[in-house]
């Protein structure tokens, strides 16, 4: 039966009921959308992005900065250096903090040449630094001369020392200065490196050597790599989830995520280990450090540049629990909840405020408008409720207009989840954050969760979430398309649920090629390039297809959760200034469905419609750098809907259908 039959048919039998009868044994779908129903308003926080400091995302990631241990604060001081000797030229590298030119970071380098010839270091980057030919770089470092004649040759060099572009840089003073130069390398390179020689013998101090493509994301020093953040602005993200995850709670608590020590000039923002350095053994990164170069004002920026909203999460007193749990004495708890309270009027507070004082000399007098703020990430146990309990009041009482997130825990239905859910209900907390990392399957089954879940109380924030094709944290996980085929089930009960669910986030959002420790993630990148997975393009079609109110759909009559339909997940919502209907639909049989959609007294559906379509052939398919959009929407005109129109959903899909009102 062709589409167009079925149209006809549908048309002609006016009814439907007996539309599948006419058409001998085979069944018939039939998708009802009650579009003169509009239920629960979906929130414009809906759908979000988490970001985390994990398989390299902020530092040798969306921070563009392509030196690594620029300040020679890691514990290995010359970790990420060598020496370069240039014949039979010799000399010594010192790391010292005598005399610092900065003195949070106070680690410099002193390099001596003692002879003819060229003697210096070179820095490997994060596993290799990116360049595009012909593309400006700026070099800058802090410089004290030392005596002799030193004169500095700054290179961009290939793996096999090639020299793609270099500067010399010479009068060095005996007092700290800023030096800066630019560089526009002849080739590109994905693995190149900094090469700094000292021409004549003589000494200088080298300290927060740094090396930035012009082109940041809005050509901002200190700025952040355009094509990632690219590819969040592409999702339209409803809020940014920052800075974690498990970062934010650390190992231990001295090595906690502390928002105060990531602004101001990026030399003064104390540099700590990354928690992902040490955490898997089969995975270890020993020169995986947090130098905050990305640090909370350079985040608010981002949201108000992707016009997301904020989601900071704070440390709470606790440490990670699967590491430490070290736990900050209840007497001690009021510094952490000042940090909260700081946080908000470093975001909110007028000019004239201390903190708010901050952002207007860091170059935003504007307030950043922060709604959303969670206190602890995955903790549990009653030490967090305790915890919880102590923020909550504080922040209530003076920040009533903020809405706080409170933790689940790490499972989404365990006696730990139970327990927390039961006291954040008692305690009337505003929105829970529920986490699951999953097989696929958990997915599919688990689409209508929410359908049963109490309709008052907390909201739900399904704050972590993605199918793992083996295990959760095993290497082997792998993006493909039957992970985000059931990420788009899901998805479809979250949105269903609108009433209860209002926050949603795929974790983790990003990781390198060359560097990561946790799979799957939802953009991969290397050096140069950028490709989004297939659960990146669901959460891409959630996000910019959808309504503001929800619709109620049965399919054969019952509510989706309950169809006999095996693998069909339908949701439907309007939007309410334009009459247009969003469907979307999942099939995941390896059959197509041909269905009847009724839009029950809408008024009139205009013949002309969208359809968008994600599809794998095969449900291990994957994108990838050299395939970045083998799995990717595609857009197609549909010439034959209406009230009443016959649509086939191909086998193993994801479909938006976008209808629109009119005759
Ligand atoms: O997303 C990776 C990690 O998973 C997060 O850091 C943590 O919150 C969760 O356990």
């Amino acid at each position: 039966m062709t589409r167009t039959t079925l149209r006809i048919c549908v048309t002609a039998l006016a009814g439907i009921a007996s539309c599948s009868a006419a058409f001998g044994a085979e069944t018939v779908t039939r998708l009802t959308i009650q579009a003169d129903r509009p239920g629960a308003p979906i929130s414009p926080t809906m759908y979000g992005v988490f970001f985390e400091d994990i398989n390299y995302g902020a530092d040798g990631g969306l921070l563009a900065e392509q030196v690594k241990n620029r300040s020679f604060e890691f514990p290995t001081a010359l970790m990420g250096w060598s020496e370069a000797k240039e014949g039979p030229a010799a000399g010594s590298l010192q790391v010292l903090d005598q005399a610092p030119a900065f003195p949070v970071n106070p680690h410099y380098l002193r390099l001596k040449a003692d002879g003819p010839g060229g003697y210096g270091v070179i820095n490997e980057g994060f596993h290799g630094m990116g360049l595009r030919a012909g593309e400006e770089y700026l070099f800058s470092a802090s410089v004290r001369g030392r005596g002799g004649q030193a004169t500095l040759r700054v290179e961009l060099v290939s793996p096999d020392q090639r020299v793609l572009a270099k500067t010399m840089l010479r009068d060095f003073g005996s007092d700290w200065k800023r030096e800066a130069a630019s560089l526009r390398p002849a080739a590109t390179e994905p693995k190149a490196r900094l090469r700094l020689i000292l021409e004549n013998p003589g000494t200088i101090d080298l300290d927060m050597i740094s090396l930035f493509p012009h082109k940041t994301w809005r050509q901002r020093p200190n700025g952040l790599r355009p094509d990632l953040v690219q590819m969040l602005a592409d999702l339209k993200p409803g809020f940014v989830r920052f800075p974690g995850g498990c970062i934010v709670e650390g190992r231990e608590l001295a090595t906690r995520y502390q928002w105060k020590t990531t602004i101001g000039k990026p030399e003064d923002r104390r540099l700590i280990v990354n928690r992902w350095n040490t955490e898997f053994k089969h995975r270890p990164a020993p020169d995986y450090f947090q130098s905050f170069g990305l640090g909370f004002f350079e985040y608010f920026l981002l949201c108000e540049d992707i016009a997301a909203q904020p989601l900071p999460i704070l440390n709470c007193g606790m440490a990670c629990q699967f590491n430490t749990g070290e736990l900050a004495p209840l007497e001690q708890l009021d510094a952490y909840i000042q940090d909260a309270l700081d946080l908000i009027q470093f975001a909110n507070g007028s000019e004239t405020s201390t903190w708010g004082s901050r952002r207007a000399e860091m170059g935003h007098p504007r307030p950043f408008n922060l709604r959303l703020l969670g206190v602890g990430n995955e903790q549990w146990g009653p030490q967090y409720i305790q915890r919880y309990e102590r923020f909550a009041k504080v922040l209530k009482a003076k920040y009533p207009e903020v809405q706080l997130i409170a933790s689940a825990g790490p499972r989404p239905a365990d006696d730990l989840f139970r327990f927390l859910w039961a006291r954040l209900r008692e305690l009337q907390a505003d929105i829970v954050d529920e986490h699951c990392y999953d097989r696929p399957e958990w997915f599919f089954d688990n689409a209508a969760r929410y359908d049963n879940y109490p309709r008052s109380g907390p909201k739900v924030f399904m704050g972590e979430y993605a199918a793992q094709s083996v295990k959760t944290v095993s290497p082997d996980n792998r993006n493909d398309w039957r992970c985000a085929l059931a990420e788009a089930a899901y998805m479809i009960g979250l949105e269903r649920n609108a009433d209860v669910v209002v926050m949603s986030s795929y974790a983790p959002l990003f990781g390198h090629e060359d560097g990561w420790q946790w799979r799957p993630n939802l953009i991969w990148f290397d050096n140069l390039n950028v490709y989004g997975t297939p659960s990146y393009y669901v959460q891409q079609l959630f996000s910019l297809h959808r309504g503001d109110v929800v619709l109620p759909v049965t399919i054969d009559g019952r509510p989706p959760a309950s169809s006999k339909t095996p693998g069909l997940y339908a949701t439907a919502s309007l939007h309410r200034k334009t009459g247009e209907v969003l469907l979307k639909v999942v099939n995941s049989a390896s059959e197509p469905v041909t269905a009847i959609l009724s839009i029950k007294d809408a008024g009139k559906i205009a013949p002309q419609a969208t359809a968008i379509v994600l599809a794998g052939a095969k449900p291990g398919d994957e994108n990838s750098l050299a395939e970045p959009r083998r799995i990717a929407p595609v857009t197609s005109p549909v010439t034959t809907a209406g009230s009443d129109f016959g649509h086939t959903f191909p086998p193993s899909s994801l479909t938006v259908l976008r209808l629109r009102a009119g005759g």
